[in-house]
């Protein structure tokens, strides 16, 4: 028996070919179409690309001879919040991403307490190669790093920057400035075109060792959560 295929019918299949039915997964009016929320334009993600083989193309580093793998970054590159570690561990190390061990274990919950995850955070490191023996990297090394840091900065174009301890804090606000003084405050500064306001707060190593210092990173974080709800991120 032949079925007759009305014209509405037709008209479907055409559309469904028109939109690329393959992407469809959901029959839902909403979330319809498979959605991929760190897709990023192709100016943003040629430049990440590009700035990573820079780094790659490195030359006499002790950290980078000693390393397994370059950990970059983790997160979402379109993230309005940005936050920066000082250097990778024996875990991130063979992973070749930022923030997967114990302090990594500590930072999600730092996240999920105002409320953020990975999903919408970016996050990366002073330098990009583990320090041999978890030592802190010298002034040359962040020196070496800091150009790629400051245009990985500017390409994500945060409008928080968050710093991790103190040598994220040296590398991009100065050396004179100690960590106790100058965390818990909002410092307003310019990364070529990038224009973001900085907190500084314990990094997550530290506060393991230091639990009592919890209760100043909580203070901190909620002026996160603060910002956050000001610029309506
Ligand atoms: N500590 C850091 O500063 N960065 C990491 O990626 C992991 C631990």
């Amino acid at each position: 028996m032949i079925k007759k295929v009305n014209i509405k019918t037709i008209k479907l299949i055409k559309f469904y070919k028109f939109i690329n039915y393959n992407l469809i997964y959901n029959n839902k009016a909403i979330n319809r179409y498979k959605k991929d929320i760190f897709q990023i334009s192709g100016n943003k993600s040629d430049e990440l690309d590009k700035l990573k083989k820079s780094i790659s193309n490195i030359r006499n580093c002790e950290l980078k001879n000693n390393a397994t793998k370059m950990v970059f970054a983790d997160g979402n590159p379109k993230a309005k919040i940005m936050i920066i570690g000082e250097g990778p561990g024996s875990n991130e190390d063979q992973e070749g991403v930022p923030f997967v061990g114990r302090a990594g274990e500590l930072l999600n919950k730092m996240l999920a307490s105002i409320d953020l995850s990975r999903r919408n955070v970016y996050i990366t490191n002073v330098v990009n190669y583990r320090p041999p023996d978890n030592r802190r990297p010298t002034e040359e090394e962040i020196n070496r790093y800091l150009p790629f840091l400051k245009k990985h900065i500017e390409i994500i174009n945060p409008k928080i920057l968050v710093l991790l301890g103190s040598t994220a804090l040296n590398a991009l606000v100065g050396n004179e400035v100690v960590i106790s003084k100058a965390r818990g405050k909002w410092i307003e500064k310019q990364f070529g075109e990038c224009k973001t306001s900085i907190i500084i707060t314990f990094h997550p190593a530290f506060l393991m060792r230091q639990p009592a210092q919890k209760k100043m990173a909580w203070t901190d974080l909620k002026m996160i959560r603060e910002k956050k709800s000001k610029l309506k991120i």
